[in-house]
């Protein structure tokens, strides 16, 4: 997608070196527009465990370039393993961690150790190309429910159309995976097909992604967008505000269970009984078919506690700042993802297509995997 009219993505490969990786340091957004360059394993696993990088399927590409990195040190087959446990080790929540790690390991294991090196960074490069195909691929696929619901709101005069109203929650957009996003993907292309919308972003306390990333990205694409408190979601749908939810997803397990970022499953409680349909999209990449019992069965990251204690913003002197909010005294905690059981879901946008979600559902669309 485009900052100020250049198209970017969140993560290639150094267009002189090479080899050196290179990914927006999301840490810094919106306040200021900064690039990492990653050379070694450490700087990978310390992107990813900081969140310099983020969201589920950039994540996943990262660790494959983070282990292409490791090879080029020692490409010998302990070695590599160990790399792989420690980039699998820095995220639980999200899927795509191991999955792209899987996949990494099954090409490699296979290859000579002096060619590992170099098939690590063709996998890798594979894997980034198909995420941005796949994005777009459930951009056209959700695109239908927007056009649809601008449609319904079409008026029958002279009037102006009004805009679709679409809540999201926290950053599933271009900036979480290599292109376009999931759940802002369908937004875009609407978007860029001339079908008015308008995003309602929940900020996403503690780390405010929502406020942070979504509003930066959306607002640098031109897409209206509007901030709101976490909390805000639920009184907007009673009032008919909300036309529908478009989410991401850090994992969705085989029966449709979907963990995505804390505050997640509350909006969907919302939606829930406002009827307002509540859809998740995501990659294949992101389904884990082994689990079946998202709420008991995916493990949930719990971060620091002084995300939640501490809140960072620009200060008035315009540079960033962090000031705490909570007694020094009261402790806090702080789980980093939360469950929606599938049956709170409208249905899974995937890049095969819209599917309900349920086993049946996600079986029929992807034979060949379940
Ligand atoms: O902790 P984060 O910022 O990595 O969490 C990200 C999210 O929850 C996203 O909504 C999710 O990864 C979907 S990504 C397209």
């Amino acid at each position: 997608m485009k900052i100020d009219g250049t198209p970017y993505r969140a993560v290639w490969v150094d267009e002189g070196d090479r080899w050196s990786v290179r990914v927006i340091d999301q840490t810094k957004l919106p306040w200021s527009l900064d690039f990492l360059r990653l050379t070694t394993l450490r700087q990978a696993t310390h992107a990813i465990t900081s969140m310099q990088i983020r969201g589920a399927p950039l994540i996943g590409v990262v660790a494959a370039y983070g282990l292409a990195l490791a090879l080029r040190d020692d490409p010998g087959t302990d070695a590599m393993e160990r790399a792989a446990a420690q980039l699998a080790g820095t995220r639980p929540t999200a899927i795509n961690l191991r999955w792209a790690l899987d996949r990494m390991l099954t090409r490699l294991r296979n290859t000579a150790a002096g060619q590992r090196a170099a098939a690590a960074y063709a996998e890798a490069a594979a894997i980034a190309e198909e995420d941005v195909e796949q994005n777009a691929a459930i951009g056209r696929h959700g695109l239908p429910l927007i056009q649809q619901a601008a449609e319904a709101k079409a008026p029958s005069g002279p009037q102006a159309s009004q805009p679709v109203n679409i809540l999201t929650h926290c950053n599933a957009g271009w900036l979480a995976t290599v292109d376009w996003g999931t759940a802002l993907a369908p937004i875009y292309m609407a978007h860029n097909a001339g079908v008015p919308v308008h995003v309602w972003v929940d900020e996403t306390r503690p780390r405010n992604q929502g406020a942070a990333l979504t509003a930066w990205e959306l607002g640098k694409h031109g897409v209206p967008h509007t901030v709101i408190s976490d909390n805000a979601g639920g009184h907007l749908m009673q009032h008919g505000q909300v036309d529908l939810a478009i989410v991401g997803a850090d994992r969705v397990t085989r029966t449709g269970d979907a963990a995505n970022k804390i505050g997640t499953y509350l909006k969907a409680l919302a939606a829930h009984d406002n009827k307002v349909p509540f859809w998740v999209a995501v990659p294949s990449s992101t389904i884990d078919w082994t689990v079946s019992d998202g709420v008991r069965e995916i493990p949930i990251e719990e971060r620091d506690a002084t995300e939640v204690t501490t809140v960072t913003g620009r200060g008035t002197d315009g540079r960033p700042a962090t000031v705490r909010v909570t007694p020094t005294s009261s402790p806090a905690a702080n789980p980093a993802f939360d469950v929606t059981p599938a049956r709170l879901l409208t249905g899974l946008i995937t890049e095969r297509g819209r599917c309900e979600a349920t086993a049946e559902g996600l079986q029929a669309m992807f034979r060949d995997r379940a």
